[in-house]
């Protein structure tokens, strides 16, 4: 119980992914939680389940992280509800693959928004709160391609994902003073319903085998990271990236 007492935001919550994984992570740890996410059911039915499996309150937020005045009232809700906010986990993503020569300017503006924009929109939001109870934890997801590029018609995406390191590391010297850390995950492929449905199996086969420890992730792969940086062990760590890819990348 790591994480008792502590109120969490998690964005993009509610899909089968990272952002459900590490909120049940967060409330397992005795963390309460927010389940955000845009979809208009999921985040209530997912709170739902957090709360009567784990004892932990969560409550669930249908928020488009897009959009300022969206979050401004999740953030609001979730200060009326808890009084706090301790941990943010900037998880909501998306993409839309497209080569570089036939890219639409609204599809880039569309993956800039909803990875790095709302990024910056969500930190924005609950920073005051953080700064004034001199504590806060913000991890945010980039993704481990940021480091490698790819030919699949992601430069949009890329973009955005390194866009996030830079963010992290500059956010994490602005408010260093105030006790709030600032770090950020690069995941390589961790397998959610939607990527086995868009994928062939031959396709994660043959990207296992560029992966020294011969497997795609799992959610709970990186919620073993995002509860080290935002509990106790990880306080003295902020403006990092950290890549959990069995290997995928080294740096
Ligand atoms: N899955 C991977 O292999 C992988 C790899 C690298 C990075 N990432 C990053 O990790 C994060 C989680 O990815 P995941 O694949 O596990 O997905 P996930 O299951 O965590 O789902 C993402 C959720 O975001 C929500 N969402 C989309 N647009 C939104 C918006 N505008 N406002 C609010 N919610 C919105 C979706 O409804 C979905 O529930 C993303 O930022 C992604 O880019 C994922």
């Amino acid at each position: 119980m790591r994480l008792e007492g502590k109120v969490a935001i998690v964005t993009g919550a509610a899909g089968s992914g990272i952002g459900q994984g590490v909120s049940w992570a967060l409330a397992r740890e005795g963390a309460n939680v927010v389940v955000s996410d845009a979809h208009p059911k999921r985040p209530f039915e997912v709170a739902e389940k957090i709360t009567s499996e784990t004892g932990r309150e969560a409550i669930g937020a249908v928020c488009d992280v897009t959009k300022a005045d969206a979050i401004d009232k999740m953030v609001k809700a979730t200060l009326d509800k808890f009084g706090k906010v301790d941990i943010l986990i900037n998880n909501a993503g998306g993409n839309k693959l497209q080569q570089v020569v036939d890219m639409d300017e609204e599809v880039w503006d569309f993956v800039l928004d909803v990875n790095l924009k709302s990024t910056f929109l969500c930190s924005k939001a609950v920073l005051p709160s953080m700064i004034k109870q001199k504590y806060g934890r913000i991890v945010n997801l980039s993704s481990s391609i940021f480091l490698v590029g790819s030919t699949d018609g992601e430069a949009h995406y890329t973009s955005a994902k390194a866009g996030v390191v830079g963010f992290t590391r500059c956010l994490c010297r602005e408010v260093g003073k105030h006790n709030v850390t600032v770090n950020c995950i690069a995941p390589g492929l961790i397998m959610n319903e939607f990527l086995l449905k868009i994928y062939p199996q031959e396709y994660f086969d043959e990207f296992e085998k560029d992966v020294p420890l011969g497997r795609s992730g799992k959610p709970s792969d990186i919620a073993g990271a995002v509860l080290f940086l935002v509990s106790d062990d990880g306080s003295y760590m902020t403006g990092q990236t950290l890549s959990v890819s069995g290997g995928w990348t080294l740096y």
